[in-house]
């Protein structure tokens, strides 16, 4: 029996050593967790700030997203096709109330239409204006406005625009010139 209790003692105190560094081992790690979480926060908190330099329309952006633009089905005025979809966010068209976004070229594709289809760096497809108004609001990466930001334009919208939503913002914008609109 006497052989035992030294033993016993032993294995209590070689339990009861770990048990106290493997709480602060976890302690450690869960300080260590909230430092990394820290820096990640900072990291993601800095990310949009650079993505975005844009920062008049950023408020406002933060609202387009698809789950909060509503189907737009082409029956509508013309002025609420456009505001529905949120274009006046970011881009000034003529002739609509409140439209005078400036993240984007004003619509003016009238005037400016022939010009991007003609450029040397145009990549897209389009060889009309209306065509190219189309290309744009569904693919708006296919050609960056030179001066302008690509990645931001929603890529979406051929989710939330239905053809004849999209035939009537091409016949709109097509229509618009830069001279008609002194303002
Ligand atoms: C979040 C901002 C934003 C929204 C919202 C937005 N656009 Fe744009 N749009 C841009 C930017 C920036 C460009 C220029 C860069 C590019 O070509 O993608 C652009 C380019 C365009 C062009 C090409 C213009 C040109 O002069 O060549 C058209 C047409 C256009 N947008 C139409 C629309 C329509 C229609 C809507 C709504 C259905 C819309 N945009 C919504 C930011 C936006």
């Amino acid at each position: 029996m006497d052989s035992y209790s030294p033993k016993r003692t032993d294995t209590h105190q070689s339990a009861h050593v770990p048990s106290t560094s493997l709480k602060e081992r976890v302690l450690t790690l869960v300080a260590v967790g909230f430092v990394l979480l820290y820096a990640l926060w900072t990291l993601r908190a800095a990310g949009p700030a650079q993505d975005h330099p844009v920062e008049p329309g950023t408020a406002l952006m933060a609202t387009l997203s698809p789950e909060k633009i509503p189907l737009t089905t082409g029956e509508e005025p013309i002025d609420e096709i456009f505001t529905r979809a949120g274009c006046p966010v970011c881009h000034t068209i003529p002739g609509i109330a409140g439209a005078n976004g400036q993240v984007g070229p004003k619509l003016v594709l009238g005037t400016t239409g022939t010009q991007r289809i003609s450029n040397s760096a145009y990549r897209g497809q389009a060889t009309t204006v209306r065509d190219y108004v189309v290309e744009s609001v569904l693919d708006p990466e296919r050609y960056i406005v030179p001066g302008y930001p690509g990645r931001t334009m929603p890529a979406w919208y051929g989710l939330k625009l239905s053809a004849l939503a999209l035939e009537k913002i091409a016949t709109y914008l097509e229509q618009q010139t830069e001279g008609e609109q002194p303002a």
